[in-house]
C-alpha cells in the first residue's frame, strides 16, 4: 500500500530464520528433503498431533483435508459464509455443496445452533473457522458431528498456538489446518500444514500432496510407483520448512508480542462508546491473528475506512461474506438468512497486529482510530 506507515499485518524474520533458509540453499536438497519432516515433526511437538503434513499453502491444506474425506459428489458441508473464500472453495474443488450457517453475534464464529438448522440428510461434514485466532465453541460442534456422524476439519489458519480448554488446537477435529502466509503467526513465504491423529487419514493426505502417488522421488527405491487417488502437486520445498522450523522456535514470543498489543487496544478502545472490542470467551487462549473492532451503526464505515487510510494505518475488513461474491450468486444464497454475519460484516474494520508491532506503533493506530472517530 502507498504511503502506509504501519500495516494490518506483517512477518519478522530474523538473521536465524535468514541463516536457516540459506543453509538448505546451499545443499544438494531444495524439495521433498529432511527439513520437510523435521517441520511437520516440530508441528506435530507443538500442536500436540500424532502426524502433519505439510503443503504449499493453506488453500491446499484445506482442499487435501476435504479430498481426503472421500465424499460422494453433492455431499453438503457446512462452514461460516464469515472467512476467507478458501475454507468454502475447498468444498467446491472435491465437488461438495458449501452451506452456510450464521455466526455468533459475540465471537463472530459459527453458531452451533445455526449449525443444527442446516443439518440434512445430505449433509457430511462441517469446517469451522477459529475467527481472528479464537476457538470455536469445540464442545457443542463435536456433540453435533458425534450426532450425525459428521466429519470434522478445523480451519485453524487464524489460530495456531490457540488453546481450548487447556490444549492446544491442533487435535480436536478430525484434521486441522494451519496456513504459513507472511501475516500468519510464524511464515514459510506461502505454506500450510494438516494436522490429524488418524492413520488413514494421514496416508490419504501423503497421498493427495503428490499426485496421488504413492512414493514421494525422494522415497523411491526402484522405479515403480503407483498412483492411488487423484492428487496434485502440493509439495513444499526444504527451504520453505527450514525457514517453519526457525519460526516455529519463535511462536511464544510472536504469541506473546500479539498478546500485549490486543492488551493495549483493549483498554484503550474499551473506553469509547463508539465501538465495540472483541469478546474473549473464557477457557480460551486466543490466538489474535486479527485485531477488529465493530464500529457503531451510526459511524459510516467507508468514511472511517479512508479516514485510517489516508493516516497512513493499514487498516482492512475481515471478512466480505463469501455468499457476495459474485461466484457464488449461482448457488443462490440469500444474505437475508445471514443476519449476524450481515451486520457484523457492514460495521467490522481490521486494525493493524503483528508481532515486530512496538508500543509507539500502538499508540499511533489509537490516536488514528480516535481521530477518525472524531469527526462523527
Ligand atoms: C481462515 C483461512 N483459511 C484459509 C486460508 C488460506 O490460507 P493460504 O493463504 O495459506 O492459502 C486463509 C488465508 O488467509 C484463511 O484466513
Amino acid at each position: 500500500m502507498p504511503n502506509e506507515k504501519i500495516p494490518y499485518g506483517k512477518q519478522d524474520i530474523s538473521e536465524e530464520d535468514v541463516e536457516a533458509v540459506v543453509e538448505v540453499l546451499r545443499s544438494d536438497r531444495l524439495t521433498t528433503g529432511p527439513k520437510v519432516e523435521l517441520f511437520e515433526k516440530g508441528l506435530c511437538d507443538y500442536v500436540g498431533a500424532s502426524h502433519a503434513v505439510a503443503v504449499n499453502s493453506g488453500t491446499s491444506a484445506l482442499d487435501i483435508a476435504a479430498g481426503a474425506l472421500e465424499l460422494t459428489p453433492g455431499s453438503e458441508i457446512i462452514t461460516t459464509p464469515f472467512t476467507f473464500a478458501a475454507s468454502s472453495n475447498c468444498i467446491l474443488y472435491n465437488n461438495c455443496k458449501p452451506v452456510f450457517a450464521d455466526i455468533d453475534p459475540k465471537t463472530y464464529n459459527i453458531d452451533p445452533a445455526q449449525i443444527r438448522k442446516k443439518i440434512t440428510r445430505k449433509t457430511k461434514a462441517i469446517i469451522y473457522v477459529d475467527y481472528a485466532g479464537q476457538p470455536c465453541d469445540i464442545k457443542e460442534i463435536k456433540e453435533i458431528a458425534d450426532e450425525h456422524d459428521l466429519s470434522l476439519i478445523e480451519d485453524a489458519c487464524h489460530a495456531l498456538g490457540a488453546e481450548y480448554g487447556g490444549k492446544r488446537v491442533g487435535s480436536f477435529a478430525d484434521m486441522t489446518v494451519f496456513s504459513f502466509h507472511p501475516v500468519k503467526h510464524i511464515t514459510t513465504g506461502e505454506g500450510g500444514a494438516v494436522a490429524t491423529d488418524d492413520e488413514g487419514l494421514h496416508h490419504k493426505l501423503k497421498l493427495l500432496r503428490n499426485h496421488g502417488i504413492d512414493k514421494a522421488p525422494g522415497e523411491r527405491t526402484g522405479y515403480t510407483y503407483d498412483m492411488k487417488m487423484l492428487g496434485r502437486n502440493y509439495r513444499i520445498t526444504d527451504f520453505q520448512c527450514a525457514l517453519g522450523l526457525s519460526q516455529l522456535k519463535r511462536i511464544e514470543g510472536f504469541l506473546s508480542n500479539r498478546n500485549r498489543i490486543a492488551k493495549i487496544y483493549g483498554e484503550e478502545f474499551g473506553k469509547l462508546k463508539e465501538l465495540t472490542v472483541p469478546y474473549v470467551k473464557k477457557g480460551v487462549r486466543h490466538a489474535w491473528h486479527l485485531y477488529t473492532i465493530l464500529l457503531d451503526k451510526r459511524i459510516s464505515r467507508d468514511r472511517f475506512f479512508e479516514c485510517m487510510r489516508g493516516r497512513g494505518i493499514g487498516v482492512n475488513v475481515h471478512y466480505i461474506p463469501i455468499y457476495r461474491f459474485s461466484y457464488y450468486k449461482q448457488f443462490g444464497i440469500r444474505p437475508e438468512g445471514y443476519p449476524v454475519t450481515e451486520d457484523v460484516y457492514s460495521r467490522t474494520v481490521t486494525l493493524p497486529l503483528f508481532p515486530k508491532m512496538g508500543d509507539g506503533d500502538a499508540e499511533m493506530v489509537i490516536s488514528a482510530v480516535k481521530g477518525c472517530l472524531g469527526g462523527h
